[in-house]
């Protein structure tokens, strides 16, 4: 397709340094072969340029760069209703796991399922994020806990992130849960062994695997268990990332800072240590707000640390089937913001520049020449619509849907 000129936009302009935003009006964008040609105020338009090219007018609506969910669990079969049942019963989310529930019900369910059957399950899922904005999503497997089923879920997270149209990071999480029948230190052992020499280097010879991660927690798994699985990546040139300090501090970001993760995730219980190992490693921190509230946690994370130190900030659903069963990026940025204190700014950031600096995509969650021009149009007002809403709310278009 040949250069196209859209004019009278009212252009979000975002500054990833200081996570600031700003509405740049009139404003137009020229697209050539999907890409940005040029980018800003009307009046800064080459003329000569111009004039020669098709044009259309977006009417004063808000240009963004395209959403980003860098944080989820999509993939998996049927749910845990009854487990959200319990809980709100007085039962927490460690006992249930303790008593063989949570993550494992998911894992015995997602087992049975084919890859066509978890890619019908997980469509609608990625379709809801679609309809928000999403045009990016990362995807982890981890309800498997065997190769084959690992296998499928990532398979899975291929096609249906294909059919729903969405650019996808397809994560290992390795080290999720144990199989019960690894309870047993030696058998504990074996796990991890296999997992790190045997499944990581076939998963990624398929071609499966563009990141790794792991649950490093008192429930889940330790620190000498997560470093053999980050050497692993490490030999095999694969960037990792982590499920850290959610339930207590494991100083689980400062072993990924050892690995110069992208990102540690959740991080309630992060502290001043951790905060300087990450600022070092030039981390993303990615708050998950969802869970936070699902859980009933009371322990916020150290945003005003996190902000002073100038890491930036991501936000996601961690969209899964226990802890966040959250098909919104919107509720999830509100939520950032209403339960964690993040500005408006911070959180259209949190979904754009910082959602692609935490999954390596550094092209992406910006506007500016010489990038995709991966470009929604909304028909509001004011950027602070697309948090302050709660349920249904006006949906944007991708800019290349856009006809008039
Ligand atoms: O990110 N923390 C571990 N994993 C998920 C929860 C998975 C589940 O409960 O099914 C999370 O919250
Ligand atoms: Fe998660």
């Amino acid at each position: 397709m040949s250069a196209l000129l859209y004019r009278n936009a009212r252009l979000l302009q975002i500054d990833p340094k200081r996570s600031c935003i700003n509405v740049i009006a009139p404003a137009c964008l020229i697209v050539e072969h999907g890409l940005l040609r040029f980018v800003g105020p009307s009046s800064e338009l080459p003329r000569s340029q111009a004039r020669a090219l098709p044009s259309i007018d977006l009417k004063q609506q808000l240009v963004t760069p395209a959403l980003i969910d860098c944080h989820t669990h999509a993939v998996f079969a049927r749910h845990r209703a009854a487990e959200f049942a319990l809980r709100l019963g007085g039962a927490s989310y460690i006992d249930i796991a303790k008593a063989g529930g949570g993550i494992m019900q998911t894992v015995s369910q997602t087992a049975k399922a084919s890859v066509p059957e978890l890619v019908k399950q997980t469509l609608p899922r990625l379709l809801a994020l679609r309809a928000e904005g999403v045009r990016g999503i990362e995807i982890k497997s981890g309800y498997g806990l065997d190769f084959d089923a690992e296998k499928r879920m990532l398979l899975a997270a291929t096609a249906a992130a294909k059919k729903a149209n969405l650019r996808v990071q397809r994560t290992y999480l390795a080290l999720h849960a144990l199989p019960d029948s690894s309870k047993a230190p030696a058998q504990r052992a074996a796990f991890v062994h296999r997992v790190c020499s045997d499944w990581l280097p076939r998963l990624h010879a398929l071609g499966l695997v563009d990141a790794v991660d792991a649950f490093m927690e008192s429930i889940a798994f330790r620190s000498d268990e997560v470093h053999a699985l980050f050497s692993a990546a490490r030999q095999l040139k694969i960037p990792v990332k982590l499920h850290a300090e959610q339930l207590s501090n494991s100083n689980g970001a400062a072993l990924a800072a050892q690995f110069c993760a992208l990102s540690a995730d959740h991080l309630e219980y992060l502290q001043a240590d951790g905060i300087r190992a990450m600022r070092a490693a030039n981390m993303t921190a990615v708050l998950l707000p969802g869970a936070f509230y699902c859980l009933r946690e009371k322990k916020r994370p150290p945003v005003a640390a996190l902000r002073k130190a100038g890491i930036p900030i991501a936000v996601s659903t961690d969209l899964n089937p226990g802890t966040s069963p959250m098909t919104s990026i919107r509720l999830a940025m509100h939520m950032a913001c209403t339960l964690f204190g993040l500005t408006v700014a911070e959180a259209i950031c949190g979904v754009t520049c910082h959602a692609a600096a935490a999954l390596g995509w550094k092209t992406l969650g910006q506007l500016a020449p010489g990038l995709a021009a991966d470009a929604l149009v909304w028909p509001i007002e004011d950027p602070a619509e697309i948090v302050y809403w709660l349920g249904s709310a006006a949906s944007p278009r991708s800019l290349n849907e856009h006809e008039s």
